[in-house]
């Protein structure tokens, strides 16, 4: 069956008017059917299929080895599961920074093999260009600002972005790029919650923050973290709405013990 289904997902206009409405917009991560489809049915807005895959899926300390096949294949069982929300993918390191030939042609097999709407693509002013071509030709973008895990050996770290004036002047700039670009969003990761509010009231399209504060136009988490489910990882911006590390423990525990002195399967749990 074709990936392109009729779909009656969130369209980019729509999120770039939530904006002009004052609503905030809501995003977290999914790479997984099972999982998108809890987020999507609880209501979200926009599922990123976060290269962060690499570190949560995967197990990888970084984000850079994951590939553009793995993202489709990941980002497939996504789109299957969103009714609602729009879906964006990530486009991963290596995918677009050999040549802008050959980071549009690597951006429309994502859109094409996977169903998904949009991809994301993290820089400024250096991707502008080929984010302006991609724009034109038909494939939706969200930028991604401030700290950018892919450039995470050139930063040496994954520490706070555009601390000083000339990087928070870098970021103002790289922003209004992006947007000049024709990206329908920007994410702004790590950086002082002040520059990303007085960035967000310069743009006119909606900011989504990830440890950026309060005052951007929409939040993204990555699902993993905010379930709890990664308890070896706390960053000051991070929010636990939930401690599923201990009930996942819990019932496997509990499933052991049944399985061990055979009260599990029961009568009623046998043919
Ligand atoms: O890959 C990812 O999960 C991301 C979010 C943290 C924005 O890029």
């Amino acid at each position: 069956m074709s990936v392109h289904t009729q779909s009656a997902r969130l369209t980019t206009t729509q999120i770039k008017k939530m904006k002009a409405a004052g609503e905030k917009i809501s995003m977290l991560t999914s790479y997984d059917y099972t999982l998108a489809r809890l987020v999507d049915e609880a209501g979200i807005d926009m599922i990123l299929v976060g290269d962060s895959a690499a570190n949560v899926v995967c197990g990888y300390s970084t984000t850079l080895p994951i590939t553009v096949d793995q993202m489709i294949f990941l980002a497939q069982g996504v789109v299957r599961a969103a009714a609602h929300a729009l879906v964006i993918v990530d486009m991963p390191f290596g995918s677009y920074q050999v040549s802008e030939e050959d980071g549009i042609r690597q951006a429309i097999r994502i859109l094409k093999e996977s169903g998904a709407d949009a991809v994301k693509i993290e820089g400024g002013a250096s991707v502008a260009h080929m984010i302006s071509r991609l724009v034109a030709a038909g494939v939706p973008v969200m930028g991604h600002l401030g700290l950018t895990p892919q450039s995470v050996h050139q930063f040496g770290g994954y520490g706070l972005r555009a601390k000083d004036e000339a990087e928070a002047q870098q970021l103002r700039q790289d922003a209004l790029a992006l947007q000049e670009a024709g990206c329908f969003s920007v994410v702004f990761e790590k950086i002082p919650a002040q520059l990303a509010e007085s960035v967000t009231k310069e743009l006119q399209i909606p900011t989504i923050g990830i440890g950026a504060g309060a005052g951007t136009d929409g939040q993204v988490l990555v699902l993993h973290d905010m379930l709890g489910l990664n308890t070896g990882f706390k960053p000051k911006f991070l929010r636990h709405f939930a401690n599923m590390a201990d009930e996942v423990k819990g019932a496997v525990a509990d499933y052991i013990s049944a399985v061990r002195d055979a009260s599990f399967p029961n009568e009623t749990e046998q043919y």
